[in-house]
């Protein structure tokens, strides 16, 4: 982002006692009082109150005069906590759940911000306006910057805080959220995300009552199958998709998160948004700064669509890596071959995704190990030596002949990870997370590598570059990652510090990336984690996309693919077509119902193409040029969602229009028998420009029954009657893609 220093309203309240930040008294005016961020719609309120502490008031929709607030008298009694503070930290008068909580060199449990100063810098051409508002202790040497960034079209804010010690000794960090976030509602529905392996996203929403609801994560590395960092928050009434103020929040950490909702005795809704301090006391040396992940944070004055459209136009516009970088279609090996492949296997499958149209391959899992060959999870992870006897003339070869057919090459590796039954093992044993004395249980026959060692940081990116030195021809990298922490512990962390480890983890892994990127800007990098264990936006600042689940079930999708959607852009969702019955499911689902399915995110396929009919290859050829058609419409489009998967018909639908709308594609799905109630099942249509003339045409069509192709239909009627395609028996689906007529 280029960058401008655009204000800098510095206001020094009264003396301070922190010689490092050299302060001086001064008189505060009213205006600078009053710090009243804003996008293109919203408005983000705090202001300096007359003891210096820095309160929040608003997060919503936007006012242009804040100074009201100045004089609003609280609604609290002094003596049962205060008015909602920025940054809430543990100490003094409050007894809420706090953002920070700190225990000083001296011992002293106490930490009460105050306001010092605030700047602002203008980013990205003045779309972003990012400002910084430092405060300290009233006490003790300890200063904490509230980082709120606001990116103005896509009414999204960011939050964290850096927290530098300025004390002589170290200080605890016990609690170092990257975000207090007071809410004032009449009633909170809190959507969030639950689910297990292969069950991924699923969503539920709960009433909050008084008293602590928390989401969050304590198994580090795979963070995101059973809860994700992020939620959907309707006020006062149950979310709607198309009405209603609906705050969004997402966290962009790849360890251990943590996210409470606390309703407190004056109904407000407290959130705190950040690292899990689950286990992880951190001793913040003296001189030293603790920097904490971002919050991000949307808000919606109709319902859960806008807050997916923010986050979206906000994620790849500044978090996702790449956004813009077409995303190609592809066939990886998993599903087709497991372990069950030779030389000749791959090429085969080459040569019949070249010939179905698709643009890359990818080779997953079981094509390296040398005294221990990876024919089986059992062994081998760790030797990223290529097995001579399956692939006697190497990666390279592959890559070219993938390269001679029009196809680009991709390779599947999981460097932070190691099989018991490994060289990597047998000479580094001092390598693994463990506790000495003490089992090392192991998840998939595997153990985690300890990643706070930079001479581990060292091998992992290793393995990255000697993969990628394989060949020049490999564009594409799977980054696995199959089993979470257990039995915590490091033997490079010294007896003390223990408690860093969740933390240092996470940073470790950045510091790959980082390394990575410097060296591979271009690569296309998945993050898979047995499926989608690692769905969340930090990863996202490093990777094009995630893999979303190990279920590639069409019917499992919907809902794995509808929550995943409520907060990720399509084009970071891997959406593969397999084969029925389904590996993971047994479902059966028609050809089609796959296709349609796996379309509307990032399209690929993983099963072997040669077990499929004359028919239905040609069927395939013909669908994956249809995606190459809407691609772009899915990728950067905005999303609608028509019918949820949760109103429990047995329905679902949606949508993605072009940024200028004149181009849309419509997905609609049946998942249980309709009967002869079909005709209620009006897909109306959002989005579209009612002055437009649209030629609608059927895609992926595999029957004569068409639904009304080739018609040209104003906007204002699909807005208003919509389509119908009448979907009646289980897993019919319907496709459609609208053009403006000319
Ligand atoms: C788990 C992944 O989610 C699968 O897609 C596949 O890559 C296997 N690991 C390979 O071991």
């Amino acid at each position: 982002m280029n960058e401008r220093k655009i204000s800098l309203a510095v206001v020094f309240l009264f003396p301070l006692l922190i010689s490092s930040l050299a302060m001086k008294a001064k008189t505060v005016s009213n205006e600078d009082r009053v710090i009243n961020l804003q996008t293109k719609d919203l408005s983000m309120i705090m202001t300096v109150g007359k003891d210096s502490t820095l309160y929040f008031h608003h997060f919503g929709r936007k006012i242009e005069d804040a100074t009201p607030y100045l004089d609003k008298i609280s609604y609290r009694r002094l003596d049962y906590g205060t008015d909602p503070h920025a940054y809430l930290a543990a100490g003094g008068r409050n007894y809420r759940n706090s953002a920070l909580r700190v225990t000083h060199s001296d011992g002293d449990l106490n930490t009460e911000l105050i306001y010092v100063q605030h700047e602002q810098q203008e980013l990205s051409g003045g779309n972003v306006v990012m400002t910084t508002i430092t405060m300290q202790d009233r006490k003790q040497p300890l200063k904490v910057e509230l980082v709120v960034t606001a990116y103005r079209e896509e009414n999204v804010f960011t939050q964290k805080v850096n927290i530098t010690n300025l004390q002589k000794k170290e200080v605890v960090l016990h609690n170092f959220y990257s975000s207090y976030l007071p809410v004032r509602a009449k009633k909170y529905y809190l959507n969030s995300f639950y689910g297990a392996w292969t069950q991924e996203m699923f969503m539920e929403e709960s009433l909050l009552n008084h008293g602590v609801k928390s989401i969050e994560n304590q198994m580090g590395v795979r963070t995101t199958h059973t809860e994700n960092p992020s939620f959907v928050l309707s006020l006062d009434m149950p979310l709607n998709e198309h009405a209603g103020d609906v705050i969004g929040g997402a966290l962009a950490w790849s360890g251990n998160y943590k996210i409470n909702f606390q309703v407190d005795d004056f109904d407000i809704l407290n959130i705190t948004a950040g690292m899990n301090p689950y286990a992880s006391e951190y001793f913040l040396d003296s001189g030293e700064t603790f920097h904490t992940p971002e919050m991000i944070y949307t808000y919606s004055l109709n319902g859960a669509g806008g807050v997916s459209r923010n986050l979206h136009d906000w994620a790849r516009r500044y978090q996702v890596y790449d956004a813009d970088a077409t995303r190609p279609t592809l066939l990886n090996s998993w599903e087709g071959a497991y372990f069950r492949f030779d030389e000749k296997t791959i090429t085969d499958m080459i040569d019949d995704a070249a010939d179905i149209g698709l643009e890359m391959f990818v080779l997953d899992d079981g094509w390296f190990g040398s005294k221990y060959p990876r024919n089986n999870d059992k062994q081998g992870l760790g030797d990223w030596q290529v097995i001579k006897d399956k692939l006697p003339r190497g990666i390279d070869y592959l890559a070219n002949y993938a390269e001679e057919k029009g196809l680009q090459f991709g390779i599947w590796i999981e460097p932070e990870m190691v099989n018991p039954k490994s060289e990597l093992a047998e000479n580094h044993p001092d390598w693994v997370v463990k506790t000495e004395g003490r089992p090392i249980p192991t998840i998939r026959d595997q153990w985690l590598l300890d990643l706070t060692n930079p001479e581990v940081q060292d091998f992992v990116f290793g393995v990255f570059d000697d993969v990628m030195k394989q060949s020049d021809k490999i564009s594409y990298i799977k980054w696995d990652a199959n089993r979470h922490v257990e039995s915590v512990g490091s033997a490079f962390l010294p007896a003390d510090r223990q408690s860093h480890f969740w933390i240092k983890y996470t940073q470790g892994l950045y510091n790959v990336y980082e390394r990575i990127r410097m060296k591979y800007p271009d690569v296309l990098i998945q993050a898979c984690s047995s499926g989608g264990g690692r769905v969340e936006y930090g990863i996202l600042k490093y990777h094009q996309e995630v893999w979303t689940s190990d279920n590639t079930d069409a019917r499992s999708r919907i809902f794995i693919q509808y929550g995943t959607n409520m907060i990720y852009p399509a084009l970071v969702i891997g959406s593969h077509v397999s084969v029925v019955p389904n590996h993971q499911s047994k479902n059966i689902t028609p050809l089609k119902f796959r296709f349609d399915m796996a379309m509307s995110g990032r399209f690929g396929m993983e099963l072997q193409p040669k077990n499929l009919s004359e028919e239905e290859k040609l069927f395939a050829k013909s669908a994956i040029e249809n995606y190459k058609r809407i691609r772009d419409i899915v990728m950067q489009g905005d999303l609608y969602r028509i019918i949820s998967p949760y109103e429990g018909k047995g329905l679902y639908a949606l949508m993605y229009v072009s940024k200028d709308k004149k181009r849309a594609v419509v997905f609609d799905y049946c998942f249980e028998y309709q009967g002869r109630t079909h005709n209620s099942q009006s897909v109306k249509l959002f989005g579209l420009d009612p002055a437009k003339e649209y030629k609608v045409t059927e895609l992926n069509v595999d029957k004569s029954n068409y639904w009304g192709n080739n018609k040209v239909v104003s906007g204002e009627y699909l807005i208003n009657e919509g389509l119908n395609p009448k979907l009646e028996k289980m897993y019919e689906s319907a496709l459609f893609l609208l053009e403006e007529a000319n």
